[in-house]
């Protein structure tokens, strides 16, 4: 499967959301299920925040992708009661880019940076003083005429999404007042946004089917509402199923090649290569993805936090390496190798 049509992986399939996917989203941190710390931390933050009426402090979300952090941001923007505008890094090519959207902004809005590891580094820098004093200066005219004039900027609260917290420069982590984790979703909190999402998508499913799902889906509330839409396509098309039941979930994700713990095709290709190629490792990430064909960051952001969470490989200081319950897993025995 190619990136762009693989169920499992994490990453957003592209920019244009379908309204399907939009109805799947919480709308207010009661409705949102999971991240409980988070979502007990930010209501405190946003009550006092709207009590002494001023901006939210500037909130960083950091984890592995499909998690929420576009949701989270969207409820925050919505819970302050202003509005939102919405970007990511790749996307502010140049600093007039961000001059343009930072206009735009009414005073206490959010402006929401996805991916925001990936901004160039001068716009990163013009952030700094926006975030930490509310100004910009930009400069005007080139050469000898030009000069810096100091623009004002309304108070405002910057949302960063990131999938790589590690990447992020110390001078603009440490301008965000409330840092976020958010951490993979347990197989009850999976369920509950399955049994949810199967309502709002008016498909009848079992306690087991919903449950089944939860399993398989990686942590990752984007991978089992993508998972429930196809289960229901073969659903709808199978005989003698009005609802979800186990057994179509697991015969679909046959199909989907999707194993017994949410791995795909690319994983287990990753693991067989670490253990056919390697020995087990150690060996580099980005020998490892050049050897299944996949981007470095790919792997980085998608792969190895779901197969660490597993205990599926470890890091060493010498690259990474397959546990015995990879080699479990896969049917292979160490010595065999
Ligand atoms: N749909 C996707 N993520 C969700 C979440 N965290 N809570 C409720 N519904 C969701």
């Amino acid at each position: 499967m190619t990136e762009d049509n693989r169920i499992v992986a994490g990453d957003k399939q592209d920019d244009a959301e379908t309204s399907v996917e939009q109805s799947l989203r919480p709308s207010s941190l009661s409705t949102y299920i999971g991240q409980t710390g988070l979502k007990r931390e930010l209501s405190v933050y946003i009550r006092a925040a709207k009590k002494r009426e001023e901006a939210l402090d500037h909130v960083l979300l950091y984890g592995p992708p499909g998690l929420g952090k576009t949701t989270l941001a969207m409820i925050i923007a919505s819970e302050m009661q202003v509005g939102i505008k919405t970007t990511s890094g790749p996307a502010i090519e140049k600093t007039g880019d961000l001059v343009a959207l930072l206009n735009e902004l009414q005073p206490g809005d959010v402006l929401f940076i996805d991916e925001i590891h990936r901004l160039p580094k001068v716009v990163e820098e013009m952030l700094y003083s926006a975030m930490e004093d509310f100004f910009i200066d930009i400069v005007v005219g080139q050469g000898p005429t030009a000069h810096p004039i100091h623009f004002p900027l309304p108070p405002f609260t910057l949302i960063g999404a990131t999938t790589r917290a590690g990447l992020l420069s110390a001078p603009l982590r440490d301008r965000f007042g409330i840092v976020g984790h958010m951490a993979y979703y347990n197989t009850d909190e999976l369920e509950q946004i399955v049994k949810r999402s199967a309502k709002i998508l008016n498909s009848p499913i079992q306690e087991e089917g919903a449950h089944e799902i939860a399993l398989r889906s990686r942590g990752t509330p984007r991978i089992a509402n993508r998972l429930l839409k196809r289960i229901r396509d073969f659903a709808e098309v199978s005989e003698h199923h009005d609802s979800i039941d186990r057994s179509i979930v697991q015969q679909a994700l046959k199909m989907l090649q999707v194993d017994d713990e949410g791995l795909d095709q690319t994983d287990i290709k990753l693991l067989k290569t670490m253990i056919k190629f390697y020995n087990g490792g150690p060996v580099g990430l980005n020998t490892l993805a050049a050897n299944i064909g996949e981007e470095t960051d790919t792997v980085a952001e998608m792969y190895e936090p779901f197969l660490l969470q597993k205990g599926f490989i470890k890091r060493t200081a010498r690259g990474r390496m397959a546990t015995s319950l990879a080699y479990e897993h896969l049917g292979i025995s160490p010595d065999k190798k």
